[in-house]
């Protein structure tokens, strides 16, 4: 028989990420599932990026009767978020007028729009998801001056607007708490018994001991450093910690105290269809 946190209760809402994201875990959902506690109280994921886990959870009511904080750097991201949680109809109904005018000048134009500019929600949502649909990639791509600058993707039908989707997300956003704030404040509240997973920017498998001096997309080993002493401060205090990351030595070697589970990953890791393999992650608990 199942344990009993894996038993699917009733009539769950089926809501996906609405955006494809870098380092989304769908792809280890059942291996993250095996390595959840059997209860937990208050769920926080500070890297929350697509959502995987927790959209996954509240499908099978895992969540259900939960406090539940969501929280990430990405301030665009966040205030998607809070449009589809308070005022999914605006968003839908912009990405609908994104939809019907999608060609390639219309897409360059909303690209170079100033989207922090923009006061309501409701409007970076749409420019947020109408982007991510249509760039190349499915990639949320910016410079250093944080302006979007991934090229227009060449898809046929882009799915735009999933109307569906986007309702079925406000309905489980409702009560989730949504942070924009770096990982190391969110969950500084967090008490014996409540749940953190840590999903950060990865160490990269290509990583030599220059990684300790490099940085990546802001993560480098300073970061790697100060997230395993976030984990550390949080165990010691009885909060349930579950962080992944690569199958690297440096992670081996920063989570020596913990439990460390390796499990493989079928991901493209290279544009090239034939050079598609598996990955090496790890767990950490
Ligand atoms: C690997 S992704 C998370 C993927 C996510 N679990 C999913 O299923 O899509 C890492 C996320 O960490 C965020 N991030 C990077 N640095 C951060 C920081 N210092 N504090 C909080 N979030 C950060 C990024 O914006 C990104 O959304």
């Amino acid at each position: 028989m199942a344990p009993q946190h894996l038993l699917v209760k009733s009539s769950p809402i089926i809501a996906k990420p609405f955006v494809k994201w870098v380092g989304g875990k769908r792809r280890v959902l059942p291996d993250l599932l095996l390595s959840l506690p059997t209860t937990f109280d208050h769920y926080y994921e500070p890297f929350v990026g697509g959502g995987a886990l927790f959209f996954h959870l509240r499908s099978l009511n895992l969540l259900d009767d939960h406090k539940i904080t969501l929280s990430d750097i990405n301030l665009r991201l966040i205030r998607t978020y809070r449009a589809i949680r308070d005022d999914v109809d605006g968003v839908i109904e912009r990405l609908e007028h994104h939809k019907k005018n999608h060609c390639r000048d219309y897409f360059y134009g909303v690209r170079d729009v100033k989207v922090d500019a923009y006061q309501n929600d409701a409007d970076v949502a749409a420019w947020f998801i109408y982007l991510n649909k249509t760039a190349f990639n499915g990639l949320y791509r910016v410079n250093k001056k944080n302006r979007f600058n991934a090229p227009m993707g060449k898809y046929k039908n882009p799915a735009i607007c999933d109307a569906a989707n986007l309702r079925n997300c406000h309905t489980v956003l409702q009560t989730v708490e949504l942070l924009h704030t770096p990982f190391d404040k969110a969950p500084i509240d967090a008490k014996k018994d409540d749940l953190v997973y840590f999903d950060p920017p990865y160490v990269p498998v290509s990583a030599t001991s220059s990684f300790t001096s490099y940085t990546n997309e802001g993560f480098g080993y300073e970061e790697q450093e100060r997230l395993r002493d976030v984990a550390w401060m949080l165990r010691r205090k009885g909060v349930n910690v579950m962080l992944s990351n690569s199958d690297h030595d440096l992670v081996h070697d920063l989570y020596q105290d913990f439990d460390v589970r390796q499990i493989k990953v079928g991901r493209a890791i290279n544009c090239k269809a034939g050079s598609r393999g598996k990955v090496g992650e790890v767990i950490v608990t």
